[in-house]
């Protein structure tokens, strides 16, 4: 159920990736692949988070469950500032906060059972063992749309949304809170990605779970998302209600997102103009000053290269960082 309090905060994070170069490791830069970042996702929520390849959501998404030790800023879940928690502070929201991955290939062992992957994180936090560990498993096989007798087999002899399933099972098993999913429908066939968000929609009203939905299509999300933020090389450059961004896209960037969208309606499809962006994507190691979209962006003034547009509030909680919205 959706309340207003918020289960994660995050406050300018930052993760700067050290690049070492030479015989001597010397380091002599940083990718900085997410820089300054600041959102919170509130309890039973789905929060989207959308972007080009490399823009920086899956760092993100793994910084705050602090697979990464963030270089600057803090997590806060629940209320309590996790950011500098040690591995022994780390381990009940270990439990706590899960994740499914994109690959549902390369995620699961092959060497492993369905059943002992599915059972992994339950012996690591040591909750059962014996036959009620047998019967938790066959109950989140079933939870998933699967089959209780599927514990005994192994990954390579199911179908790739099956494994998506599993995958989805396996994070289920700890009884967490938030489910990091981090573009798992983008490996699927598309026949099958709507089976798997119905999935994620179902599991979360019944156990009141909190998403970050990882994807880098802005269509893939529209359904499940609460609200959606768009990343662009490091930043959050648009955040608002999912369907506010769909009907009002204020960031030239998102603009440009949503019209790559095909349109069923043919109608309608010529009716929307399609934006191309020009100009590659900036080096998240050297990003141009201010603006970092501003070599791709037709409305780009002097003002963009010299001035950093802060990610503000313009109203309703949809918030963009761009200039064109300076007061
Ligand atoms: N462990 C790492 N060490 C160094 N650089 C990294 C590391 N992980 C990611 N990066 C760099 O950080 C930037 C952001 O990468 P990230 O994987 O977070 O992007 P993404 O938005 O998830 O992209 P994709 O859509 O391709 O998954 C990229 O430039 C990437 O090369
Ligand atoms: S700040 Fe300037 S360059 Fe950046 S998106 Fe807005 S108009 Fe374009
Ligand atoms: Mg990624």
């Amino acid at each position: 159920m959706k309340d207003n309090k918020s289960l994660i905060e995050i406050k300018n994070l930052k993760m700067y990736f050290p690049i070492k170069r030479g015989l001597i490791n010397k380091r002599i830069d940083y990718v900085k692949a997410v820089d300054d970042v600041s959102f919170e996702i509130k309890k039973g929520e789905t929060l989207g988070l959308v972007g080009e390849s490399g823009c920086g959501k899956t760092t993100t998404g793994r910084t705050i469950i602090k697979l990464y030790e963030s270089t600057d800023g803090q997590i806060i879940y629940n209320g309590v500032d996790i950011t500098r928690f040690n591995q022994s502070k780390m381990t009940p929201y270990r439990r706590k906060m899960q994740m499914i991955f994109q690959d549902p290939y390369a995620s699961l062992d092959p060497r492993m059972t369905v059943g002992d992957i599915i059972g992994e994180s339950i012996d690591i936090h040591k909750l059962m063992g014996g036959k009620e560990r047998t019967e938790r498993i066959q109950y989140l096989l079933e939870r998933v749309g699967l089959n209780s007798e599927h514990a005994n087999r192994y990954p390579h002899e199911f179908s790739g949304g099956q494994r998506q399933r599993i995958g989805i099972a396996r994070a289920l098993a700890v009884e967490p809170e938030f489910i990091i999913a981090d573009e798992p429908i983008s490996a699927l066939d598309v026949s099958i990605q709507a089976q798997v968000v119905n999935m994620l929609e179902e599991l979360q009203d019944d156990l009141g779970l909190t998403y970050l939905f990882i994807a880098h299509d802005l269509s893939m999300v529209k359904h499940i998302s609460t609200r959606v933020g768009v990343m662009y090389l490091g930043k959050m450059v648009e955040l608002a209600e999912s369907n506010e961004l769909y009907k009002k896209p204020l960031h030239p960037y998102t603009q440009a997102l949503l019209s790559a969208i095909p349109i069923p309606d043919p109608d309608q499809s010529e009716a929307k103009e399609r934006i191309v962006l020009e100009g590659e994507i900036p080096s998240p190691i050297n990003p141009p000053s201010g603006c970092r979209f501003r070599n791709r962006c037709k409305y780009a003034t002097a003002k963009c290269a010299e001035q950093e547009p802060e990610l503000k509030d313009i109203g309703g909680g949809h918030k963009v960082a761009c200039h064109l919205y300076d007061k």
